[in-house]
């Protein structure tokens, strides 16, 4: 296939090394050799590309991440070597909860100006993968469980850093929803889940907000790596979103140069093919000339549109720190105020309870992790706020274990017992969530459930707050009358907290993801996972979708979250109770949004679409427009969103495009997608569509409680035959160690990289982190070892070690099979 030219950079004569820029004032054309061309298209280490120095084309710096710039001090040290401090913002899962756009925009902003001051060019986020399940180990580095939520957000933070001159990386593309085998998992979703969710969670952001990057994911999507996707990188990403940026790789997921770079990865981070591997490729014909030349103009262009680097920058720190606490705070959920305990008077004596209020989880493990430039704890912010004689504390648990010694509860009781009111700080430990290894449950550590029980058991005025980076179950909820989802909210958590608790700000958050009552009702909960693939049998079920279709009670449902004011909504005018389905924005809903409280507030208004009359399985809704609306006591707003044409279609899998059909649609407005305020039916005109559609499995029509998804069932949605779901001998470069450790040669090799993980980490034995090593080196497969042994060993040598484990295996008498669920 020819390549689409890229809209600034188009292509000359390929032989003769020509790149032309026509959109540059001066229309110049670089003359580049194949070398320097395949130079640039392969990283130089782990942070930067190559330049071209004869043409004074400087090297680009790519540093992570999310929720802040994580520049390493000696990037020689390894990934994990310390890195220059920065602000480190709220995590992903708590600026998810904002649903501002406009504020994602601001902290857009302030990280671009921090990358721009540490000289880096593209700062890797954000994360845009929509959150399948609860258990997903970097859940916390994505916004949502709604692509709309999900693409609006990362849209506001591209386009913020971007106005800084820095580039962003939106990442990973596509549907990057577990850490197990996260290397070499193939995932396996159908063309209506994977076009409706988890494209839509990344296609506004790349339409909208044009990042300069887009990252391609480790995982394979239906069979054949992202990288090396054309489906999705050309088909899709450019020839239909138009999307004209560069595309890089994840790190190290372009083992193969050759095929992610046809694929239409045109920049292999950072590695591991080197660039004479590349251009003996062009030679032997394995890649295009064409091919190379757009790869490399693209890497060309990110760096012409690049500003010069600005080092005499200087950042405000101190106003980036004010923002990340205004963005925690807005970032809080109120789950639950039954008693109207919160906000706190200041008159009370408080107990703060749980070693997370003195020493914080506020952000999470693995890449995008931050060297913060203070840190703020709950309970100095507590007695900042109160002042010291009227805030007690007691650490209630070890923060590293799950169990703790009962000296510490008796010790919590104590406190809370004689104090007006009592706040349990409670959550997942750092072991719990991490890049590299997901939750197998959503309980949290039973030491922190027993001390919430018997602190309300002493003291009923029980506040309990929630530092985690995604939901968990609260089997003592009803007990307890007001409960905090702080999530994990960054350096500035502290204080931001002790401002909603003590009622200096109000917590802003809503939900933007469910929170089921216990893991066994989600659907993915029952489904295998693994080993050789991931298999997507609840469809388009995901979150709210299918707990709404499947009218199963939630903890707290999606959108959900309380004010500490009140709200009369209004709509106003009936509407028009047809429209045409043809318009781009056909629906408007307006209503007036009234702050009755005492207290300035915020409430998110949410505007969801059923589908009355569909000719295919719909969800019961799904969320068609939002806003943010702050408001002091007493005022109004008038509201309109505009509902566009996508919000009221479906990707009808036989024309290959969205379709709206005539017919019904409730409008839904209220403020989760459980409390409607009030709806309406329009009626989209038109002549239905004479199609012939084969019947959906019955799981699809009516999802619910005690109906499961099945293997044939999704077979049948899925619309080929799908490939047996096991490991075998000989094994591939897509297997993980895990698959492989209990056999001679995999034993052996699972053994020597996690000693060499565990001293890379410095694990003693007790480090609580050394529980998950054994997880995080099971995911590793042999694509991933160039690049986690940073070269030592080449591609080759990876290949040939891989054919040595399987000839020992083979000689010990090794016939393997392997079908686990985990
Ligand atoms: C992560 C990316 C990150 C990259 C560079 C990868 O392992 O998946 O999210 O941006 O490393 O650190």
């Amino acid at each position: 296939m020819m390549e689409a030219a890229p809209a600034h950079i188009t292509t000359g004569r390929h032989r003769s090394g020509e790149l032309t820029d026509p959109s540059s004032p001066e229309g110049f054309t670089l003359r580049l050799s194949e070398q320097e061309k395949a130079t640039l298209v392969v990283g130089q280490n782990a942070t930067e590309t190559h330049g071209v120095d004869r043409l004074g084309v400087r090297p680009l710096r790519m540093v992570d991440g999310p929720h802040g710039v994580r520049r390493l001090l000696d990037p020689s040290q390894g990934f994990l070597a310390a890195a220059h401090p920065a602000t480190c913002f709220p995590t992903a899962a708590a600026l998810g909860a904002t649903w501002n756009v406009r504020l994602l925009k601001e902290i857009g902003h302030a990280l671009g100006r921090e990358a721009a001051a540490q000289d880096v060019d593209i700062l890797l986020g954000p994360g845009a993968n929509l959150k399948r399940t609860p258990i997903g180990g970097r859940n916390f580095e994505y916004f949502s469980e709604d692509p709309l939520l999900s693409s609006s957000l990362s849209a506001g933070w591209i386009l913020g850093v971007q106005a800084e001159g820095v580039g962003a990386s939106l990442k990973h593309f596509a549907a990057n929803n577990t850490e197990q085998r996260r290397y070499g998992i193939d995932v396996l979703v159908d063309v209506r889940a994977l076009r409706e969710l988890y494209l839509a969670s990344f296609e506004r952001a790349i339409i909208d907000a044009r990042p300069a990057t887009v990252m391609a994911a480790y995982n394979k999507l239906n069979g054949i790596h992202c990288t090396e996707n054309s489906w999705l990188l050309r088909d899709v990403l450019r020839n239909e979103w138009g999307y004209t940026g560069a595309v890089i790789s994840d790190w190290g997921a372009a083992f193969d140069g050759v095929a992610s770079l046809e694929g239409g990865t045109d920049l292999a981070m950072p590695g591991p093919l080197n660039a004479r591997a590349i251009e003996e490729a062009v030679e032997r014909g394995d890649i295009s000339h064409e091919r190379l030349d757009a790869a490399a103009g693209r890497v060309l262009a990110l760096g012409g549109h690049l500003p010069a680097r600005n080092a005499t920058l200087d950042p405000d720190f101190a106003a980036h720190h004010a923002l990340a606490r205004r963005a925690a705070a807005e970032g809080t959920v109120l789950l639950k105020n039954d008693t109207g305990l919160l906000p706190l008077s200041g008159k009370e004596t408080v107990a703060v309870i749980g070693a997370f209020a003195s020493e914080p989880r506020y952000q999470g493990g693995g890449s995008s992790q931050v060297n913060p430039t203070r840190l703020e704890n709950l309970l100095d912010s507590m007695r900042q706020a109160l002042g010291d004689q009227h805030v007690t504390y007691a650490p209630g648990y070890d923060r590293t274990l799950v169990d703790s010694p009962s000296t510490l509860h008796l010790e919590a009781v104590v406190t809370a017992e004689s104090a007006d009111v009592a706040i349990v700080v409670i959550g997942l430990p750092e072991a719990f969530e991490s890049e590299g290894t997901d939750r197998v449950h959503m309980e949290l550590p039973a030491a922190h459930n027993h001390l919430v029980t018997a602190v309300v058991a002493a003291n009923p005025n029980t506040v309990v707050v929630l530092m985690n980076g995604s939901p968990v179950e609260m089997p003592w909820r009803d007990r307890v009358p007001s409960i905090v989802e702080a999530y994990l909210g960054g350096q500035a958590g502290g204080s931001a907290l002790a401002d909603v608790l003590v009622g200096a700000a109000e917590p802003g958050g809503r939900l933007a993801e469910s929170f089921p009552e216990r893991y066994s009702d989600h659907p993915v909960s029952r489904l295998p996972a693994g080993p050789a693939q991931t298999e997507y049998w609840e469809s388009i079920y995901v979150g709210y979708r299918y707990f709404d279709s499947a009218g199963l009670d939630v903890a707290f449902p999606f959108g959900h979250g309380l004010s500490y004011t009140a709200f009369d909504w209004s709509p106003i005018g009936p509407g028009a109770s047809k429209f045409d389905g043809t318009a781009e924005t056909p629906v408007t809903v307006t209503l007036r949004l009234t702050n009755v409280g005492a207290r300035r507030g915020s409430e998110v208004v949410q505007v969801y679409v059923r589908d009355v009359q569909s000719s295919v399985f719909r969800p019961r809704q799904e969320l068609a427009a939002f806003a943010k609306v702050e408001l002091a006591p007493g005022e109004h707003e008038d509201v309109t969103l505009c509902l566009e044409r996508r919000a009221f279609s479906f990707w009808d899998t036989e024309r290959a495009a969205w379709v709206l059909e005539p017919g019904e649609f409730e409008i839904l407005v209220g403020s989760s997608s459980r409390e409607v305020k009030f709806s309406h039916v329009v009626t989209a005109q038109g002549q239905p569509e004479a199609s012939a559609r084969d019947a959906a499995p019955a799981p699809y029509l009516n999802p619910g409680v005690g109906k499961t998804f099945t293997r044939p069932d999704f077979e049948a949605l899925y619309g080929s035959p799908l490939p047996p779901n096991e490991v075998s001998s000989p094994f591939n470069m897509d297997t993980a160690l895990r698959d492989m450790r209990h056999t001679a040669g995999g034993g052996l090799v699972f053994r020597l990289m996690r000693n060499a993980v565990v001293r890379t980490l410095g694990l003693t034995k007790d480090d609580p982190l050394s529980a998950i090593a054994d997880d995080v080196v099971g995911q590793i497969n042999f694509r991933m070892m160039p690049t986690l042994t940073e070269g030592t060993i080449t591609p080759k040598r990876a290949t040939r070690i891989l054919r040595w484990l399987n000839w020992v295996n083979r000689q010990s008498g090794w016939p393997f099979r392997h079908t686990t669920r985990q």
